[in-house]
């Protein structure tokens, strides 16, 4: 959640105004593109408040970066928090056929027609660069059925880039002509909001020289602004302005203890969220030695607890950054532990674990 939401008035303006005519019946869907923490969930987070207002229900379905996702995750995940609605959309097996295949995607239109009757229905699919190829399938065909239907689609993604767009770079072209779907390409902050959200994260009294040189390396990327607030916090900003966003966010570990790395690692393989027990089968450690590192972690900013059990990473780059980190070998190591631990901890069913994460 962002603690004081700045800028951003035109785009939330066409925003709201979508939400306004599909609650009146003319749905459509609005594709919200820009880099790394430019701002897209957190401006995703702001229509939902404004549907709240508007006594229009709002469902989230974020795509994950894992290999091994189940296929139509996103959809999946939205369609269960629609309640009875939802339940009547049953995904399709692996393998089987186009017409199973045809009839969850009628399926999965009705229930969002019924689901959006009568105050209106927002779905945001966050993260389309990790969706699959059959999610993003389902949402082109979503499309030209939601100008007859109170339903607003919001989807989010990193623009593809250099070749690796995965199948979202397949798709993108055919969605973004589609009649029902507009697009916001989010831009860095301008310079007015920038400097407010700074002031915002490190109080009025710091030096306006610094203020000034944070304000033109940031290019106005909100996530930049959060992570050198968090290192002039730390008094250990020296040398990091002209870092990019992602070397900032590594450096963020530096000061982490190597068994609390060692943990954090783990927990970058299972996901934004994690669980303590998980992580302590996963590896080997007592819950209690787990939670030191969590701590520890807490006290820098780097991870948040949500409940008893469950922490999550502060943003979601912090993960990214140890996840791509690891050496490919490590990577497909620690894989497997997580799967074996799901396996063990779940007896047998770790959709259920997943489910239990997600968001
Ligand atoms: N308009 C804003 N006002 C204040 N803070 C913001 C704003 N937009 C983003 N932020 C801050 O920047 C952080 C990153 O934003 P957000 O998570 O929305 O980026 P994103 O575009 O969804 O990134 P990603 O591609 O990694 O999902 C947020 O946690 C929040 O602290
Ligand atoms: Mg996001």
């Amino acid at each position: 959640m962002v603690p004081f939401f700045v800028g951003r008035q035109r785009e939330l303006a066409r925003l709201k105004d979508a939400l306004v005519r599909a609650r009146a019946g003319k749905g459509g869907a609005v594709l919200v593109s820009g880099e790394a923490g430019i701002g897209k969930t957190s401006l995703a987070e702001e229509l939902a408040k404004a549907a709240a207002w508007m006594e229009m229900p709002a469902v989230w379905g974020p795509a994950i970066e894992a290999a091994g996702a189940p296929p139509f995750w996103p959809w999946t995940q939205a369609l269960r928090r629609l309640g009875d609605a939802g339940r009547q959309a049953e995904v399709p097996a692996f393998g089987e056929s186009d017409t199973a295949r045809f009839r969850f995607f009628e399926a999965v239109g009705a229930a969002l027609r019924r689901a959006a009757e009568p105050h209106g229905l927002l779905i945001v699919l966050d993260d389309l660069h990790w969706a699959d190829a059959g999610s993003l399938r389902l949402l082109q065909v979503m499309t030209s059925e939601l100008p007859g239907s109170r339903v607003l689609l919001l989807g989010t993604y990193r623009p593809p880039s250099g070749g690796e767009g995965g199948p979202l770079a397949e798709y993108l072209p055919a969605l973004l002509r589609e009649r029902a779907v507009s697009r916001v390409a989010l831009e860095g902050l301008d310079a007015a909001d920038t400097e407010s959200l700074l002031l915002q994260l490190v109080g009025p009294d710091r030096d306006a020289n610094l203020v000034r040189r944070v304000r033109e390396h940031s290019d106005g990327n909100p996530l930049y602004l959060v992570e050198v607030a968090a290192s002039m916090q730390a008094d250990a900003l020296r040398g990091r302005l002209t870092m990019s966003l992602v070397d900032i966010t590594r450096k963020r570990f530096a000061g982490a203890s190597e068994a609390a790395l060692d943990v954090l690692r783990i927990a970058a393989v299972v996901g934004r969220e994690f669980d303590v027990n998980l992580l302590s089968a996963i590896t080997g450690l007592e819950v209690g030695k787990v939670l030191d590192s969590l701590d520890e972690a807490i006290s820098l900013g780097l991870v948040q607890q949500l409940d008893l059990v469950t922490y999550r990473f502060a943003h979601g780059l912090l993960r990214e950054v140890l996840y791509e980190d690891l050496p490919a070998t490590e990577r497909a190591n620690r894989h497997m532990r997580v799967a074996a631990a799901i396996e063990t901890l779940s007896d047998g069913k770790p959709e259920a674990l997943i489910y239990g994460w997600a968001h």
